[in-house]
């Protein structure tokens, strides 16, 4: 049995994971707009780990006998009017997600609890990822995004970013 907070932050990260889905779909749609097809492509792949990342909250629950309850998801905070504020606000958003998730795991440390430990292991390595990405396009947008070519090519790298099923399964 799980214990009911633990339970209750699980549940509240199955609306965040969804959350971030939401905002990095706006960020698509804003790229789109900007007739940048692959910063597009990018965030929606983006949206869609999100997506798996709340299915696997979601899943673990059922795993362990507790029904998930679906709240509402936020609105997406407002669009920053730059690339780089877009890309900016990924990054922070990441960095908050690894603090949710620190604070799962330290929860679950307090309780014993290592099965959910263990299944958070995944996540924390995952938002090791997940920020570096973000870093390295802050990066790249910075040293690139200044001149048209490198722009160009910038976004054809992130065309070709492709969605991959992620790696733990329940
Ligand atoms: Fe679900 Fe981007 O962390």
């Amino acid at each position: 049995m799980l214990d009911q907070k633990m339970a209750q932050l699980l549940n509240e990260q199955v609306n965040k994971e969804f959350y971030s889905a939401y905002l990095y779909l706006d960020f698509s749609s804003y790229f789109e707009d900007e007739g940048l097809d692959g910063f597009a492509n990018w965030y929606k792949v983006q949206a869609q780990e999100e997506r798996d990342h709340a299915m696997l909250f979601f899943q673990y629950l059922q795993n362990n006998g507790v029904r998930p309850a679906l709240e509402a998801v936020d609105k997406p905070a407002p669009t920053p009017d730059t690339r780089m504020g877009v890309i900016q606000a990924g990054l922070e958003h990441e960095r908050y997600v690894t603090g949710l998730i620190h604070t799962l795991y330290d929860v679950a440390y307090g309780l014993k609890d290592f099965r959910t430990m263990q299944f958070l292991d995944w996540f924390v390595k995952e938002q090791g990822e997940e920020e570096k990405n973000a870093e390295d396009l802050v990066k790249k947008l910075g040293l690139y995004g200044e001149d048209a070519k490198g722009l160009y090519m910038l976004n054809s790298e992130l065309a070709a970013r492709t969605y991959t099923a992620p790696s733990l399964v329940l």
